[in-house]
């Protein structure tokens, strides 16, 4: 197995349409390999989930954790994701492919998702919350669409800024008086510390529901 190289934002192959791929040809060793790769690869950059565009292989693929401890990983091929409800969770996401940064987006709560696992075998489930937001993130590699297509911009901000200040908005108001500020610093601090936690599990390809 190899660690691959990840397509950071700028490169086309993030933004074409991935090819479907042929059921017959799952079995392919290309195919078992770069599913292999692509798990060393998202493994060795900390990540909740990878999509094939993102290591420059425009195919119909993505490997992702469904649940924070979840040691095994989910392979699906060709995937279909419906949503199940109009209800949105607003999640701070990162992606490897735009590196320490963190935007808000909004997305469906719960999804339908049809897929072949890396036996050919057809997947259908329903997820709810977090792996529900994280199928949708990979998900939509494989049409070229990356989270910050859909976040509002004065939500994103750099990683580290994210963890000392903590997420946008950060005030309703700017007159604070000092006391506040001091309040606000300490804060800032205990959630480096939460997200330090969060950061290793989840960490850069997406990380952090809780805003709703
Ligand atoms: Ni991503």
């Amino acid at each position: 197995m190899s660690i691959l190289r990840v397509a950071r934002l700028g490169h086309p192959v993030l933004r074409q349409v991935a090819q479907h791929i042929p059921p017959e040809q799952v079995g392919d060793p290309e195919i078992q390999r770069l599913i292999d790769d692509m798990v060393e690869t998202v493994e060795a950059c900390d990540g909740a989930g990878l999509a094939a565009p993102q290591v420059h292989h425009s195919v119909r693929l993505v490997v992702l954790q469904l649940t924070e401890d979840d040691e095994d990983w989910t392979i699906w091929i060709n995937p279909q994701v419906t949503p199940l409800t109009d209800e949105e969770r607003i999640t701070f996401e990162g992606c490897l492919s735009v590196p320490d940064m963190r935007g808000a987006v909004s997305r469906p709560l719960a999804v339908d998702v049809q897929a072949l696992d890396r036996h050919g075998e057809p997947v259908h489930l329903q997820l709810r919350g977090f792996p529900a937001i994280v199928a949708q993130h990979e998900c939509d590699h494989l049409d070229g669409i990356l989270y910050i297509d859909r976040t509002d911009p004065r939500t994103l901000a750099f990683l580290e800024e994210y963890r000392r200040h903590g997420p946008w908005p950060w005030a309703e108001d700017d007159d604070f008086d000092d006391e506040e500020d001091a309040d606000l610093e300490e804060d800032a601090d205990l959630d480096e510390d939460t997200d330090d936690g969060l950061g290793d599990d989840l960490s850069e390809e997406l990380d952090l529901v809780e805003e709703d």
